[in-house]
């Protein structure tokens, strides 16, 4: 979803800021713009489309020490612009960048239209540099905290004064300031400073910065008291978050399995312990989470009721409110988030604290707001991904679920031991080899209208999850089903060549799941076998290692590759799908 970077210092704003833009391009966005303070007045650039490859010199800005960048993720206006940011003020003394929603934006723009103030785009977020505007006579500050108290719903916003000064605040969408020699920054996530420094301070809900030539000041939004923080040294580095020989992230993402599961397993096994004892102990258990997370929490179903024999329920977090009525002191909710800045995520997770029920998040993203909201995180440890896509970030994910199923059926050592030698199978599978067969499948299935996916027991949710994968990437309609399912409706859909990737794992599901591939090729299905054994249904074999329990994460693998070689082959872009934002803010 959106982006913004935001410089002062001695360095060329504009530059920065494009530079930052840059980096910010996984999160997903249609239009993008830059403003910046040259010679006492705000100079614009807005543009739709990509940043790509845009110099400094196409912008015309000229010269400046401080700027603001955005990338949008259209939804209040089409993709325009006119409904670009930073939008202005009447004045054009103040430019603003936001992220978020401003849900009551529809009653303050009646508002602030009847007291003259001039619109000129469709968007929500023009509302705030107005509200803004109204207050100015207070100061910055207080106009700023002013503006903030009157928004509905979670947002983030930076706004640059021709005075000289930048301000932002946090209403539910993250701001992290970095902090350089004698320069500074505000961007909405790392990677978009990362070059420049490695250290950082991170605004906490309801607070808001100030930063002039002297350095930040922060402020609690409703008391206007100063705010003391903590200068936090990130240990990430920049290669990690580049390309390096691969021709995109998504592709360098898939192969980075090779270390991430490792990495995943590496918990600290006296916390794993101790939340296996809280589930057994809790008055019901959720796990939350949206998307590709989401169907990482209905694996998650599925290993604690086979492997602990333990029923936890899993939750489309955007459907929690349907089940909030069962939140009480002793439930515990296990939210499932990449960014941990989900929004829909979050909402749950409001939920669950309300009812004082306890909170324990799944995160790769370090610093996160559910890292803040969470009485208890896991890091995945997948390391920073930056395609849009999710591949090492899911199978990392999956990893640390198992852990705790096998230490909530007393049996960690166990579950310890069949990730290792999972890890080191999915080492020996990603080798050129083995991509190249998927690609050759990927070949003879990019032009087809429809892929269906099958699984049965722990590799339904993997069925699903793969479709989401095949979608994002190739936008070929792919659905996935619970083999049992198909004859009791989507079998009509089959006919002569319709692919069926049938995940087979070598568990007490195999021979219906088979049974299951039967009754499509029967039907004219091209059957594909994602499995650790060849059988004569299968007209495409794929193998993958026998993991036993682990069997989600080996045979997720097998269709990251395949959904990464189907946009290629289709020319798109597998690190950017169209319509889609690594980071959901809005709900
Ligand atoms: C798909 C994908 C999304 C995310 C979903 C939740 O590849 O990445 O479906 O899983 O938007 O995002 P997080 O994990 O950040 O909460």
């Amino acid at each position: 979803m959106c982006g913004i970077i935001a410089y002062l210092g001695p360095k060329d704003a504009p530059s920065v800021v494009l530079d930052g833009l840059k980096k910010l391009e996984y999160r997903g966005y249609d239009s993008w713009g830059i403003g910046c303070l040259s010679k006492g007045k705000i100079l614009l650039v807005k543009k739709v489309g990509k940043v790509g490859q845009a110099k400094t010199s196409d912008l015309g800005l000229g010269a400046a020490g401080m700027a603001v960048g955005h990338t949008r993720w259209a939804t209040h206006g089409g993709i325009s612009e006119k409904n670009a940011h930073p939008h202005l003020d009447c004045s054009g003394k103040l430019a603003l960048v936001h992220n978020g929603i401003v849900e009551n934006y529809q009653e303050l723009r009646k508002r602030l239209q009847a007291q003259n103030h001039k619109f000129v785009s469709e968007s929500d977020t023009e509302v705030i540099v107005h509200l803004v505007e109204n207050y100015l006579n207070l100061g910055l500050r207080k106009a700023v905290e002013r503006a903030a108290s009157e928004l509905k719903g979670r947002s983030a916003f930076v706004v640059l004064d021709s005075s000289g000064e930048i301000a932002a605040a946090r209403t539910g969408s993250p701001l992290i300031v970095g902090c350089g020699e004698g320069e500074f920054f505000i961007a909405s996530d790392i990677p978009a400073f990362l070059s420049h420094t490695r250290k950082v301070m991170y605004l906490d809900d309801g607070q808001m910065v100030m930063i002039g030539k002297a350095g930040p000041q922060f402020f609690d939004l409703a008391s206007g008291k100063e705010a003391k923080k903590r200068v936090v040294e990130i240990d990430w580095n920049v290669e990690a978050a580049e390309k390096g020989d691969y021709e995109h992230f998504l592709i360098k993402e898939i192969m980075e399995q090779k270390d991430t599961l490792w990495q995943a397993i590496s918990q600290d096994e006296a916390k794993i312990a101790k939340v296996a004892g809280q589930i057994k102990d809790a008055y019901g258990t959720f796990l939350v989470g949206c998307g590709t997370a989401g169907k990482v929490c209905m694996a998650g179903e599925y290993f604690f009721a086979k492997i602990a024999r333990k029923h936890v329920n899993f939750a489309v977090a955007s459907e929690f409110p349907s089940y909030e009525s069962f939140l009480q002191p002793r439930t515990l909710m296990i939210a499932v988030s990449q960014s941990g800045e989900t929004a829909d995520v979050l909402e749950a997770i409001a939920a669950a604290r309300k009812k004082k029920a306890r909170v324990i998040s799944l995160l790769n993203v370090f610093g996160s707001t559910m890292m803040r909201v969470s009485d208890e995180v896991f890091m995945v440890n997948a390391g920073v991904e930056k395609a849009v896509v999710s591949t090492k970030a899911t199978t990392a994910q999956l990893s640390v679920l198992l852990l705790l199923a096998y230490a909530s059926a007393g049996r960690l050592a166990e579950g310890k031991r069949l990730l290792l030698d999972t890890a080191s199978a999915v080492n020996d599978m990603l080798n050129p080899r083995y991509e190249e067969h998927i690609k050759r499948l990927a070949e003879r299935l990019h032009q087809s209208e429809h892929i269906y996916i099958i699984g049965r027991g722990l590799n339904y949710p993997i069925a699903l999850e793969a479709a989401i994968k095949i979608q994002e990437t190739s936008y070929i309609h792919a659905e996935g089903f619970a083999g049992g399912e198909l004859k009791h409706g989507p079998i009509a859909l089959i006919s002569r060549g319709t692919p069926c990737i049938v995940m087979a794992a070598n568990d007490d599901s195999f021979h219906e799941i088979i049974s299951n591939a039967m009754e499509v090729k029967a039907r004219g299905g091209h059957i594909i076998g994602i499995s650790p054994q060849n059988n004569e249904v299968f007209d495409y074999w794929i193998k993958v290692p026998d993991a036993g329990n682990a069997s989600p994460i080996v045979n997720i693998i097998p269709v990251q590759i395949l959904a990464y070689h189907l946009a290629v082959i289709k020319g798109l872009d597998p690190d950017m799908p169209r319509n889609l934002a690594k980071s959901v803010t809005v709900k």
